[in-house]
């Protein structure tokens, strides 16, 4: 169990640790098994970014598909999915970025995302700093506005929030 800034409760497991390889992560699916908590994680963001002119929730697969669309409908934004490669159908513009764990890539669909746009960035976690900065890098080039990224939870002690280009990051729980 975690407090948050917010004073809202937030229950997730115990941290994991993958052994091969020995990376802790924190799991979001106990928070999720609360409706309530669920409830009130979504509503701390739309009180945020209500009212903001944001165009553009930009979720990160696959956990930033669980927090951003009910963000992205509350605040009637469009929701526009950031994939792991050669998932998405149409033609694609394609962003790689270097893991804890190895190297990933995110895909966006040309043409979801148009110059003038105002986008939000979602994702549940941010650690490295790696996956969001991939992220960025996408919607900045297709002209994109990045008003913030939003995550549930900072390990703060990966000093990720450093490699954001100075672009505001709003989290609700640090876990150190
Ligand atoms: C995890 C997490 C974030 C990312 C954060 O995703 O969900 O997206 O790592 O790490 P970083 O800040 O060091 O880049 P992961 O890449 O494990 O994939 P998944 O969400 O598809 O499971
Ligand atoms: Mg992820």
């Amino acid at each position: 169990s975690m407090q948050g800034p917010n004073e809202v409760p937030f229950r997730f497991g115990p941290p994991v640790a993958v052994t091969t390889c020995s990376i802790m992560f924190q799991d979001i699916t106990t928070l999720l098994l609360d409706p309530q908590a669920f409830r009130d994680t979504i509503d701390l963001f739309v009180e945020r970014y209500k009212g903001k002119n944001i165009s553009v929730v930009a979720g990160i697969e696959a956990r930033g598909f669980i927090f951003g669309p009910p963000i992205a409908l509350a605040i009637g934004a469009k929701f526009v999915p950031l994939r792991k490669p050669k998932k998405l159908p149409g033609e694609v513009i394609s962003e790689e970025y270097v893991l804890e764990y190895g190297r990933d890539c995110l895909q966006m669909h040309v043409g979801a995302v148009e110059p003038g746009d105002r986008a939000l960035v979602v994702d549940d976690l941010i650690a490295t700093g790696g996956t969001l900065c991939a992220a960025m890098n996408l919607l900045e080039r297709v002209g994109a506005q990045v008003v913030e990224c939003a995550c549930v939870i900072e390990l703060p002690d990966l000093k990720g929030r450093e490699r954001l280009h100075g672009k505001p990051l709003y989290v609700l729980v640090e876990s150190h």
